[in-house]
């Protein structure tokens, strides 16, 4: 891919996220996420890229934009394949609650696993415990192999499981082994990205959330040298069924990061909305809007942190 293009796509999330930010706290979770679709959707096309989004909003006829197979970029360049997430944690956004996302990963065609809308159990752990974590092991191995990795004591180690219900015996597992838990409303792709930077608290992520968000959680693992492990965990018939339709087997395989995310080149950006452990949110100002995001690319592992000004009604592009 171009590297031009590692630059261009985080004017895209750039966009999502201060469309979105303009509904936080407003409780308003349809409306913040349309007003996100729309604004990615607009960004986008000023990409040069031949771009299809493989992983969206849904089919064709559930989403009017960012549907599964739809065309999106200038048309010029490279053909590749488009995975989006206007907002992580549409519900964060509504409620003012931090750690939500506007992300976008670009791959050369068939460069990313066309997950469907369906359960996915995940693993995530940053370069250091890298290779020595497998889904496959029980939960208290895979703990005690982050803290060897990371040399300190189990008890110092931090896991961030999403809080639900089904999460329930996982977590007081993780409990009377003696770690450290980051319960997370929503927003599994930053917990599993936290994992591998320095800084940000977070040694593991477990527990299962959707599959749309591993694979771009393995993205940006891939590009960070981390650790990323799955396995579809379809919920019910309705989500077997996607399974199917998405060509892929119900056989409970592990999916690690080179089935997630095939291929040596993938571009992985992320701006944030509301701030959090690892990106800072939209700010709104007399001098303008700041946005903070990130941009990473799998083949070079360059990581650029992007601080911008914005000056959105001077750059206004068409249809938004
Ligand atoms: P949305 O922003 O689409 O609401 O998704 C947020 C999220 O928390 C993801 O980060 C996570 O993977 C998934 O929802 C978990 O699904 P569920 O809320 O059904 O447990």
């Amino acid at each position: 891919m171009e590297r031009e293009l590692t630059l261009e796509v985080v004017r895209v999330t750039e966009w999502a996220a201060m469309a979105a930010a303009r509904w936080m706290g407003r409780g308003d979770n349809v409306a913040a996420d349309r007003a996100a679709v729309d604004a990615m959707r607009a960004m986008l096309d000023t990409v040069d890229m031949a771009g299809t989004v493989v992983i969206g909003e849904g089919e064709r006829d559930e989403a009017p934009m960012l549907y599964r197979g739809e065309k999106v970029g200038s048309g010029r360049g490279r053909a590749v394949d488009v995975a989006v997430d206007p907002i992580d944690g549409t519900d964060l956004v509504a409620r003012g609650l931090p750690n939500a996302l506007s992300i976008l990963a670009v791959a050369p065609r068939g460069g990313l696993l066309r997950a469907p809308d369906v359960y996915m159990e995940k693993l995530a752990a940053g370069p250091a415990a890298a290779g020595r974590v497998h889904l496959d092991r029980p939960v208290e191995d895979n703990l005690a192999a982050v803290a060897d990795a990371l040399g300190k004591p189990v008890g110092e180690v931090t896991v961030a499981v999403l809080e639900r219900p089904r999460h329930a015996d996982l977590v007081s597992r993780l409990r009377k082994a003696g770690a450290r838990i980051r319960l997370i409303s929503d927003g599994d792709v930053a917990a599993a990205v936290a994992t591998a930077q320095a800084g940000t608290g977070i040694d593991l992520l477990v527990g299962t959330g959707g599959a749309p968000e591993g694979v771009l959680a393995a993205v940006a693992l891939a590009c960070l040298g981390g650790d990323f492990q799955a396995r579809l965990r379809p919920a019910d018939e309705a989500q077997r069924t996607r399974v199917t339709e998405a060509g892929l087997a119900h056989d409970g395989r592990l999916l690690a990061i080179a089935d997630l995310v095939p291929g040596d080149d993938a571009i992985f950006a992320a701006t944030g909305i509301t701030g959090g452990d690892w990106l800072r949110g939209v700010r709104f100002s007399g001098e303008g809007t700041y946005t903070h995001s990130v941009v990473m690319r799998r083949r070079t592992g360059t990581v650029r942190y992007v601080e911008a000004l914005h000056h959105p009604e001077r750059k206004r592009p068409q249809g938004s």
